[in-house]
């Protein structure tokens, strides 16, 4: 019984997943995150290892097992998400960013527990540095293939990312929807390909979608004919 196929396009292939939040931290003892439980990259991250990709995970804090034949590197930060990627950018043949990264953090990280003197707190928050925009900026041969969660107008705001961004591919989910997305098992996206090529993958388990993501993605591979 074969579970998984190894597929001739992805064999060798260097492919980089991000997956699960990313903390900011406001003092020693705070952080602020969102909602990402990872599950949706590592099942991406497990598919492409099983097609024969050699693949790196580079994960925020998650309560995730590392996948079979997945080299995990593990990060808090946008920060150290951004550097983590870059550093491997060069060398990838595709980069695949199912992490929910922060949009803002603390400007300034306190160094001792903040105490609780005061009846209001507010904190000045700045924007990270938006690791797929840069990609997109510099990539060459690198095929980019980047994930959105919209509450409404899901296809423009999905379809702005994908020309934005310089992305080959992007996921769409709707977030507001049940079973999609988030800490649940199961997902629903729609892809946007750069070509104008719409693909709709239906509700169901993350590893499905997975597999069926990774089959429309194969097309890029055969393309190149490598
Ligand atoms: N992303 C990133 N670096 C950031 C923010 C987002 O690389 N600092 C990536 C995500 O990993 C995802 C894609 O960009 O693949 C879209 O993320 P999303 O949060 O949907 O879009 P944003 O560009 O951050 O815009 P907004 O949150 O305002 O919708
Ligand atoms: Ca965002």
């Amino acid at each position: 019984f074969f579970k998984y196929q190894e597929n001739p396009e992805w064999h060798g292939k260097k492919v980089l997943v991000t997956a699960g939040p990313t903390i900011e931290p406001v003092d020693p003892v705070r952080y602020f995150t969102n909602r990402s439980s990872g599950k949706m990259g590592y099942a991406i991250a497990e598919e492409a290892a099983a097609r024969g990709a050699e693949v790196t995970l580079i994960s925020g804090p998650v309560m995730l097992d590392v996948p079979h034949g997945v080299h995990r590197v593990d990060v808090n930060n946008a920060k150290e998400m951004w550097e983590a990627v870059n550093a491997r950018f060069e060398e990838t043949d595709m980069v695949i960013k199912a992490a929910a990264v922060a949009d803002y953090r603390p400007s300034e990280i306190v160094q001792e527990k903040v105490k609780k003197h005061q009846d209001n707190w507010h904190i000045e928050m700045e924007k990270t540095h938006d690791i797929l925009k840069s990609l997109g900026e510099k990539k060459q041969q690198q095929i980019l293939v980047g994930f959105a969660a919209e509450s409404e107008k899901t296809e423009e705001y999905g379809k702005n990312k994908l020309r934005d961004k310089n992305l080959d591919a992007i996921a769409v989910n709707n977030i507001t929807q049940a079973g999609h997305g988030f800490d649940g098992d199961t997902n629903e996206v729609m892809l946007y390909f750069r070509n104008g090529r719409e693909e709709k993958i239906p509700l169901q388990t993350k590893a499905m979608v997975a597999t069926a993501l990774l089959d429309a993605l194969t097309n890029f591979f055969l393309r190149q004919g490598s």
